[in-house]
C-alpha cells in the first residue's frame, strides 16, 4: 500500500495581512502545509483557510513579536508541536508613522524587522534542519538602497525620524546585511537564505499611514495587489539564487555599506545572547 509523505511546510511570520496572508494562500493550493506566526487571526472569509485550518494543513500560534517574552513563550510552543520546517518567512513588519519603542526599550523597526527575525532563524533553525528546503527567505525592501549613511549605533535609538526612509529602511539594511553575513555559517550546516523585497505592494490601512504624505495619494495607483510580492517571495525560496544575497525584482542586488555586514551580525546576535537566550 503507498503512503502519503507528509505535506512540506512553511512558517510565515504577518500571515494573516497582505503579502503573508497572499503567500499563505498560494502555498496552500500547491499543497503545502503552513504555520502561521502571527499577533492577529486569520481572516474568517477565505474557505481556503477554513478548509486547510480543518484538515489540519494549517495552523497558528499567537505573539506580539516584538515583545520577547511573547516571543519565547511562542517559540517553545512551536518547538514542541512541529515537527520540520522547509522554508521559514520572516515577513512580518511594515512601516510606522512615527518613532516606536519594543517592550525591551530599542527601536521598534530594529527590534521587529532586524533582531526578531535573527532571533526565529536562531531558534528555529532545527526544525529547518528537519526539513527537506532548509530555506530562509527574510522579507527585506529595496527602501534599503536610499540610505547613504548607514549608522550601527542610531538603529536602536535613533536621533531622528522619518517615515520609510528613516529608521524602517535602516532596520530593512540591517536585515539584509546580517542575512549576508550569516550566510557562510549557515551554508555549512546546509541551511540557505536570502533577503528579499517584495516591490510595492497595496497594504493595509495601517501600513499607508507609515508612509511619507506624497506616496499616499498615489499608493492605491501605483502599488501592485500583494498577491505581486507573494509571487516575489515564493519565486526567490525556489530559486537557486547565491546564498546570503538580497534580491530586488528578480535580480541580486548589492547592498549599501556591505562592510559593516559582520558588525551588524555581531550587534543582533549579542541582543539575541543577552536579552533573549538570557
Ligand atoms: N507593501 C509594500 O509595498 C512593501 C514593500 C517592501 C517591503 N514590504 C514588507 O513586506 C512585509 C509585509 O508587508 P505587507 O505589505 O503585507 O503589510 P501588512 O498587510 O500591513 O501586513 C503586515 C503583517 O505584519 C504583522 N505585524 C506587524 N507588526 C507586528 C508585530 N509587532 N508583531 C506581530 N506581527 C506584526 C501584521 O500583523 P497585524 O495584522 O496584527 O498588524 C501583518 O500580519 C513587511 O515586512 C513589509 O515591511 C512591504
Amino acid at each position: 500500500m503507498l503512503t502519503q509523505s507528509p505535506p512540506k511546510t512553511a512558517l510565515i511570520t504577518g500571515a494573516n495581512s497582505g503579502i503573508g496572508l497572499e503567500l499563505t494562500k498560494r502555498l496552500l493550493n500547491e499543497g503545502w502545509a503552513v504555520i502561521g506566526f502571527m499577533r492577529s487571526q486569520f481572516p474568517t472569509n477565505e474557505p481556503i483557510l477554513q478548509a486547510a485550518q480543518t484538515a489540519g494543513r494549517l495552523r497558528s500560534y499567537q505573539a506580539e513579536l516584538s515583545d520577547f517574552g511573547q516571543l519565547r513563550t511562542a517559540l517553545q510552543t512551536i518547538k514542541q508541536q512541529e515537527t520540520s520546517i522547509d522554508l521559514l518567512f520572516n515577513n512580518a513588519g511594515r512601516s510606522i508613522e512615527r518613532l516606536l519603542f519594543s517592550p525591551q526599550g530599542r527601536e521598534l523597526s530594529f527590534e521587529l524587522q532586524s533582531v526578531v527575525p535573527y532571533i526565529i532563524a536562531m531558534e528555529l533553525k532545527e526544525l529547518l534542519l528537519r526539513g527537506q528546503h532548509k530555506t530562509i527567505i527574510n522579507t527585506s525592501s529595496n527602501a534599503l538602497l536610499t540610505i547613504k549613511q548607514f549608522q550601527l549605533d542610531q538603529l536602536e535609538k535613533p536621533q531622528s525620524f522619518k517615515k520609510l526612509f528613516g529608521p524602517y529602511a535602516s532596520s530593512k539594511l540591517a536585515l539584509s546585511l546580517w542575512s549576508q553575513a550569516l550566510a557562510p555559517q549557515l551554508e555549512q550546516e546546509g541551511i540557505s537564505v536570502l533577503s528579499v523585497c517584495p516591490g510595492a505592494n497595496r497594504g493595509s490601512l495601517k501600513t499607508n499611514n507609515g508612509l511619507p504624505w506624497w506616496i499616499r495619494p498615489i499608493h492605491g495607483l501605483l502599488f501592485k495587489h500583494p498577491s505581486t510580492g507573494a509571487a516575489r517571495l515564493y519565486n526567490a525560496a525556489m530559486s537557486q539564487q547565491p546564498n546570503g544575497s538580497f534580491i530586488n525584482k528578480g535580480q541580486v542586488t548589492p547592498l549599501p555599506a556591505a562592510q559593516q555586514a559582520q558588525a551588524v551580525l555581531a550587534k543582533v546576535h549579542t541582543i539575541y545572547q543577552q536579552a533573549f537566550v538570557r
